[in-house]
């Protein structure tokens, strides 16, 4: 079997939503300090919804293919349900990660959680803050 599914490699040779959103109305920055990569991801929203969302990931081609998955899966969607978004849906979308690959998924995880974090602060909107775990306590992102 090969290591990488079809759909890994697709996402990771033509990733859909790549770039910058300049008036981007939530920001979030994660990087995996194991492995030094890093992820970005832009978001545009009106009326709690996702209108727009692109990435930059500076990383490996799992990080790159779990960033445009994930951009995929909440676009158009509610802020509630991108907050839902976990690795483990990433991963099935895109028809699973070899085990030592999981964490890349985990990055675009944690990457949205900031970018929408990131919105609530900036126009000062309550949240619940067990929606934002604090990723240093986080088992999965062990490389
Ligand atoms: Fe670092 Fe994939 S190896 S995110």
């Amino acid at each position: 079997m090969a290591l990488y599914s079809e759909k890994v490699m697709d996402h990771f040779r033509n990733p859909r939503n790549v770039g910058v959103i300049e008036d981007a109305d939530g920001v979030g920055e994660v990087g995996n300090p194991v492995c030094g990569d890093i992820m970005k991801i832009y978001l545009k929203i009106d009326n709690e919804t996702i209108s727009d969302v692109k990435f930059e990931t500076f990383g490996c081609g799992s990080a790159i293919a779990s960033s445009s998955m994930a951009t995929e899966l909440i676009k158009g969607k509610p802020l509630s349900e991108a907050l839902k978004l976990t690795n483990k849906a990433v991963t099935e979308a895109l028809d699973g990660l070899p085990a030592h690959k999981l964490h890349c998924s985990v990055l675009a995880e944690e990457a949205i959680k900031a970018a929408v974090k990131d919105y609530y602060d900036k126009n000062g909107i309550a949240y619940d803050p067990k929606d934002f775990p604090d990723c240093d306590h986080c088992e999965s992102c062990g490389v």
